[in-house]
């Protein structure tokens, strides 16, 4: 199975001066964390980081301490994750038939979350990670006003991975780009499309790291499984 890794945002929202995946956690760099995750997945053959050329020497350096066995392709990022990732599916290998997208920023993805997706991804055209909403969601309108307050049974919250068949990706991002959607994940092209996006069950601790808070809470968990692991 083929896995591009969005890995060429800023971290505005962290506030840092760096691309928030080159921020450390536990002495690793955050990204370096999701490569080993996904190394460690039993599917995952080939792996394409989408990057700021800037950042490519940092990546190296990860991934030379790494030495992961499988190919690792460098891939220029775009300006939005839209564009990174469709740069990343234009890089995929022609024998790539199904791709999974996991985000960099998700650093406590398991290996165990691949292998579900992965396996999942045989039986599917598309697919996403979620996990039921935990808090009452409110639609609200510009002046702050709630409109409505949608039925929590029917509200997931979306993750990565995603996974698709390459060739209807393709098509959707191409369509996208026709269209000028805008849209923060790959599944919401899928849907736009009409084609059906099945949902694979996530895991609570697979956070995105976007702000301060998420770093701190990403240590903790990491911390834990040591602490786990070792005794
Ligand atoms: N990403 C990307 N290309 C972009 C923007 C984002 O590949 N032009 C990646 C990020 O590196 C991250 C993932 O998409 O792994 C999810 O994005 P997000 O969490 O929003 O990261 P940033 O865009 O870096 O953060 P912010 O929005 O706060 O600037
Ligand atoms: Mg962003």
């Amino acid at each position: 199975m083929h896995l591009l890794i969005p890995a060429a945002g800023s971290g505005r929202r962290m506030g840092s001066q760096r691309n928030k995946l080159l921020l450390t956690l536990l002495g690793k760099p955050l990204l370096s964390w999701t490569l080993a995750a996904a190394e460690a997945s039993r599917h995952i053959s080939w792996i394409g980081i989408m990057g700021q050329p800037e950042d490519f020497p940092a990546f190296k350096a990860i991934l030379s301490d790494l030495s992961l066995v499988m190919p690792v392709k460098l891939i220029k990022g775009g300006a939005t994750r839209q564009e990174s990732v469709y740069n990343g599916l234009q890089a995929l290998p022609p024998s790539a038939d199904r791709v999974l997208i996991h985000d960099g920023a998700r650093c406590l993805a398991t290996p165990e979350l691949f292998d579900r997706s992965a396996e999942a991804l045989l039986t599917c055209p598309g697919l996403i990670v979620a996990v039921p909403v935990k808090d009452t969601i409110k639609v609200v309108d510009e002046r702050r006003i709630v409109q409505d307050t949608p039925d929590r049974r029917n509200l997931w919250a979306a993750q990565t991975p995603q996974g698709f068949e390459v060739k209807l990706l393709k098509q959707c991002h191409q369509e996208g780009r026709q269209k000028s959607w805008e849209v923060t994940d790959d599944a919401a092209l899928f849907e736009k499309c009409g084609l059906p996006v099945q949902i694979v069950e996530g895991e609570e601790t697979n956070l995105k790291v976007t702000t301060p808070v998420d770093l701190a809470l990403a240590e903790f968990i990491l911390r834990q499984r040591t602490v786990t692991v070792d005794s």
